[in-house]
């Protein structure tokens, strides 16, 4: 992969670059299809990245299929899926990582200890590995989209970072591959996340800043349905994701629910449109 990359650059080729953990979704999709109109040559990898799952988590029963991943791919013009294995990502004696400080340590930082340095130390190795000029995130993990930002700035890292919104399936509910593991009866609980987004964004149209006002609300409407269990819901300024008691700038409220046995994730930047 090091080697084509280099080829293509020697070109003069431009390549743009979607990192994955597999299992396409409409999601991953449209992430492909934006990176597809800014190069000659789309990259994505297929990775289920060890070092970014707790030991509790769900790295093994995490959805795999790559016959199915590729021929979406390939729908969508592909033209490079790499697809390493954990030998290959870390053989014996590996022993360095990434860590980006602040905007790591809150939110899904609190939950899930030594998540974000997996995510940033993979995201490092597949950049330094696929040599892209621009990669596309999604910003369901709004968290991950500023720490990647952030990392890439820090380190002086020659790629061009684009986020894109997230994709929701017809109800609602935001595009992930844990979404099947809900259970039927689980659905409804699982839509009142969205539905709980809308609601802040109500709030806050109503006039709303206090942050403590807007999160009770949401909370109470997530209890209100069975099988939820509340991991956080914060607001958070967008850029430094350091809590925020009034909303004055760029705000985003996170939340991350389990439903059941699944673990959710969505968010809201106040006054963006929602597509729900
Ligand atoms: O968002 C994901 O799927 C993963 O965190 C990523 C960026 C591919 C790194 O493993």
């Amino acid at each position: 992969m090091q080697s084509y990359a280099e080829s293509l650059r020697l070109q003069g080729k431009k390549i743009s670059f979607v990192p994955t953990m597999g299992y396409f979704h409409e999601g991953h999709l449209a992430l492909m299809r934006e990176a597809k109109k800014m190069a000659d040559c789309l990259v994505v990898s297929i990775f289920v990245n060890p070092t970014q799952f707790g030991p509790k988590e769900d790295l093994s029963k995490y959805p795999r299929d790559f016959e199915r991943d590729s021929q979406m791919a390939q729908s969508v013009g592909v033209d490079v899926i790499f697809f390493p294995s954990n030998q290959e990502m870390y053989p014996e004696n590996y022993q360095t990582y990434v860590n980006v400080e602040k905007v790591t340590q809150n939110l899904c930082g609190l939950s899930r200890p030594g998540h974000f340095r997996g995510v940033t130390t993979i995201c490092t190795k597949l950049f330094n590995i696929v040599k892209p000029h621009v990669t596309v995130f999604g910003k369901k993990d709004f968290q991950q989209f500023i720490g990647i930002k952030r990392m890439i700035t820090d380190l002086n890292l020659d790629i061009h970072i684009i986020g894109l919104p997230t994709v929701r399936e017809a109800d609602g509910l935001a595009m992930s591959s844990r979404n099947v593991y809900l259970k039927a009866n689980e659905r409804p609980s699982a839509l009142q996340l969205v539905a709980s987004l809308k609601l802040a964004q109500k709030l806050y149209d109503n006039g709303e800043r206090k942050s403590a006002a807007i999160m009770d609300e949401v909370i109470k409407l997530i209890k209100s349905a069975p099988y939820t269990d509340i991991d956080y819901v914060k607001i958070c300024d967008t850029n430094t994701i350091a809590d925020i008691d009034i909303i004055a700038g760029e705000a985003v409220i996170s939340l991350a629910v389990k439903v059941g046995s699944t673990r959710l994730i969505d968010n809201h930047v106040f006054g963006e449109k929602l597509n729900a």
